[in-house]
């Protein structure tokens, strides 16, 4: 049987996607065959390709609708899409063409510090200032809205009282980058 394919899309650094693409790496069942960016210096580019997974720019523009995205991710037989650090809002029409097939992961316990304008640090301050004594993160399917998608899995972290928020992203990071490719294989497995 064929493996399922899977594209990555993020903005920034990436590193949850170079998570992704060393744990698939041998993988008999699953395989990630692409990364799209809207950001041209992307460092998911460079971590991408020293695993020889080519990288697909486009700018803002082209995600307002996602047609020609979605041609391409079409030809590219892609079956499941992976958001690791994606900036841009998944077009309507991206969310009707891969129903419960995107997934994202948010560095919180949602459904508290989530929504417009809760993305990196932001989120870790609003953890800080709320005095939260723990935090972790969420995995979910994407639909239109920001964070509102179905939860797939929630696993959490414990915070000290004399934490910074930069100390809480580093913690959330790491539990991020233990779970996130070890749950969605378990999704994708599942419909194998
Ligand atoms: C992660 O914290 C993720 O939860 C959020 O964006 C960050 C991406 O980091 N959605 P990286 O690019 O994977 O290093």
């Amino acid at each position: 049987m064929s493996k399922k394919r899977v594209s990555i899309f993020a903005s920034g650094s990436g590193s949850n996607a170079q998570k992704f693409f060393e744990f698939f790496e041998k993988d008999k069942d699953i395989e990630i065959v692409s990364v799209f960016t809207n950001n041209k210096s992307a460092k998911v580019i460079e971590r991408a390709s020293r695993f020889d997974i080519p990288s697909f720019v486009y700018n803002r523009t082209y995600w307002e609708t996602g047609e020609s995205i979605i041609e391409l991710l079409k030809k590219q037989n892609v079956d499941y899409i992976v958001l690791a650090g994606f900036m841009l809002l998944i077009p309507e029409q991206l969310v009707e063409a891969y129903p419960d097939r995107i997934f994202n992961i948010h560095p919180a316990l949602l459904p508290k510090f989530g929504g417009q304008g809760m993305y990196g640090m932001n989120v870790h301050k609003a953890v800080k200032a709320a005095q939260e004594t723990e935090s972790g993160i969420t995995i979910h399917y994407v639909n239109e809205n920001y964070d509102e998608g179905k939860i797939i899995a929630q696993v959490k972290c414990s915070i000290l009282s004399t934490d910074s928020a930069e100390e809480i992203a580093k913690k959330v990071l790491k539990v991020e980058h233990e779970n996130y490719p070890k749950v969605i294989a378990e999704v994708v497995r599942k419909s194998i």
